[in-house]
């Protein structure tokens, strides 16, 4: 059974204790919750694949709680991840170092580089902190389904498996992190998110590093298979309201506030679902600053197999 436990410091203990033995949690973030467990235990990382029907290659983010904990993941650090990290963190943005050989690779997926993340929430900081080490943790939803952004929506998806959930109110940026592949001369973007391209080019090109232009084609992150954060209803995705078809279609805006649409997305997905809708004809953002991270999670919400 699961129990969502108040963001407080008897929630934090409790969230902290759960992971001492063992057990994966819910965490809040502030980009969507993640599914955490102890970083130093494979057993509690594995379980973390098995209940979100993960595919074991497709590898975790270790969240830290201080700056520091980098180095003692990361077997080098570039300038450039320097550079970024000290702008963004704590805040939305995973950057992807070499690792060093006592990383576990059950959280790599095998590989040799491990994602590492910051977050700006204060509980999930205070639960780092309390635990004494990081904690392994991808979104909180089933593989492929859309993530989530409250500790209701991990009760719905994932209720039975998740002993408990900490609940730490609503994500205020309510998209995943931005990626940054940091193991390469040329950084390069793997997810698009509220840390925006033009912020990290700018940041870069102060120390005189460019940003890989495209990508590089290889699909390491999971978040770039073609159909993810899929709600069940068919999404018709339109550049403009003028498009639109006539009066009884469901709409979805998302063509307003980028800030607001990217809190609200996948709340809004989810009422989709629970409202039975088919088909959902969607108004997209313009591509630039947040509103690309925004089009790309629709892209891949109706995308179809
Ligand atoms: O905002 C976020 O990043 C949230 C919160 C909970 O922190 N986490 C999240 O985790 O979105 P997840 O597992 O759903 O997405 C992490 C992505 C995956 O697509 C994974 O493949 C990629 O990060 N990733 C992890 N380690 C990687 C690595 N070493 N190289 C390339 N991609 C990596
Ligand atoms: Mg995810």
């Amino acid at each position: 059974m699961s129990r969502i436990v108040p963001g407080n410091a008897v929630g934090v203990a409790e969230t902290v204790e759960a992971l001492r033995r063992g057990l994966i949690v819910g965490l809040p973030t502030e980009t969507v919750y993640g599914l955490a467990a102890d970083l130093a235990n494979d057993d509690a990382i594995s379980n973390v694949f098995s209940v979100k029907g993960r595919p074991s290659s497709h590898p975790l983010i270790v969240h830290i709680a201080r700056h520091e904990q980098l180095f003692d993941l990361a077997e080098s650090v570039t300038t450039a991840c320097t550079t970024l990290v000290a702008h963004a963190w704590p805040g939305p943005l995973t950057v992807v170092v070499r690792a060093r050989s006592n990383v576990s690779r059950v959280v790599t997926g095998g590989q040799d580089t491990v994602a590492v993340r910051l977050p700006g929430h204060q509980l999930a900081q205070d639960v780092i902190t309390g635990l004494g080490r990081p904690v392994a943790a991808p979104s909180a939803n089933r593989f492929g389904r859309v993530s989530p952004t409250s500790a209701q929506h991990v009760l719905d998806d994932l209720g039975t498996d998740v002993p408990v959930i900490l609940d730490g109110g609503n994500c205020l940026v309510g998209v995943e992190s931005t990626i940054v592949d940091c193991t390469t001369a040329q950084p390069e973007i793997l997810r698009h998110g509220s840390v925006t391209v033009d912020t990290i080019r700018d940041l870069l090109a102060d120390i005189d590093v460019t940003l890989a232009d495209t990508p590089s084609g290889t699909t390491r992150a999971s978040g770039m298979l073609a159909r993810h954060y899929a709600p069940k209803a068919r999404l018709v995705l339109h550049e403009n309201a003028a498009d639109l078809p006539d009066s009884t279609a469901v709409v979805l805006r998302c063509d307003g506030d980028a800030v607001d649409t990217a809190r609200h997305l996948f709340e809004r997905l989810r009422e989709l679902d629970r409202a039975g809708v088919d088909t959902a004809h969607v108004v997209l953002p313009p591509a630039v600053g947040l509103g690309i991270a925004i089009r790309d999670r629709l892209f891949k919400a109706a995308a179809h197999l």
